[in-house]
């Protein structure tokens, strides 16, 4: 199914089910595991049942081509804002030999396997590493914390490599009638929140751009990359 034909299976979609959506606004409605404290099984759930769509859906692929291309290795260190329980990061160490340190506003969970700081990305220091990642997180920040995030990844990185969601209609279609059913209910629910949240290609490249404006150093090569059917955007900074 090519890209114009998904547009109009979501159209007639939206009809069909009565579903509305208006996806001009980012919306503000919080995510579940935003609002509510689960219980440590729940969100230890939450966390691995994210981690495993990431493999499915090619985001930790898209993010190990990129930390190799920035020439990542056994002497690295890689530092993942918004990690969650560390799942992705683990991996990434496994796979390229690399040190690793996560920073999430929840800390660590009790079994833990990588280092973690409980911190704000946004306005907390951050341990100082070679490359930053950032999964799935930016949405979660308005367009003035995602500025100050950034900027405050480069006091203490040489490079950031940002994944997140597009909000457009394909991928909240997609999510909806293929993904979601799969998934526990918090997850589902967050999922199609999420992309709502999500900032669309142009709003992120904009936000990005005003943040390294008002870098101390200089960013050396910037690309950001939309993935087929918009399942992904992806930035990557690199600082002189
Ligand atoms: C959707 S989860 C993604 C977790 C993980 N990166 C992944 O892809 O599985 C977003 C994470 O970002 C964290 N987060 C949100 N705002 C943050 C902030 N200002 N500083 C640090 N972590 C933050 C949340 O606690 C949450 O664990």
């Amino acid at each position: 199914m090519n890209g114009s034909s998904l547009l109009e299976f979501a159209g007639r979609a939206k009809r069909r089910r009565g579903w509305t959506i208006r996806l001009t606004e980012r919306a503000q409605t919080k995510e579940i595991l935003d609002e509510c404290e689960p219980d440590g099984e729940t969100l230890r759930c939450c966390y691995e049942e994210m981690d495993r769509l990431h493999q499915w859906l090619g985001n930790r692929a898209a993010v190990m081509r990129r930390l190799r291309a920035l020439g990542v290795g056994a002497r690295s260190r890689v530092l993942d804002i918004g990690c969650g329980q560390g799942a992705m990061l683990r991996v990434i160490c496994d796979r390229l030999g690399c040190e690793g340190v996560g920073v999430d506003l929840r800390g660590a969970c009790a079994d833990a396997r990588v280092r973690i700081v409980k911190a704000d990305a946004v306005s907390d220091s951050l341990p100082r590493a070679d490359v930053a990642i950032s999964v799935v997180m930016a949405h979660h920040l308005d367009p003035q914390a995602l500025v100050a995030m950034i900027r405050n990844v480069e006091r203490s990185c040489d490079a950031l490599v940002l994944l997140d969601l597009v909000r457009h209609p394909v991928p909240l279609t997609l999510f909806r009638a293929f993904v979601a059913p799969l998934l526990c209910r918090i997850n589902a629910s967050d999922g199609a929140t999420s992309v709502r949240r999500a900032y669309t290609r142009r709003e992120l490249r904009e936000i990005v751009d005003a943040a390294l404006d008002g870098c101390q150093r200089k960013a050396v090569d910037v690309r950001h990359d939309v993935a087929a059917l918009w399942l992904r955007q992806v930035v990557t900074v690199r600082w002189s």
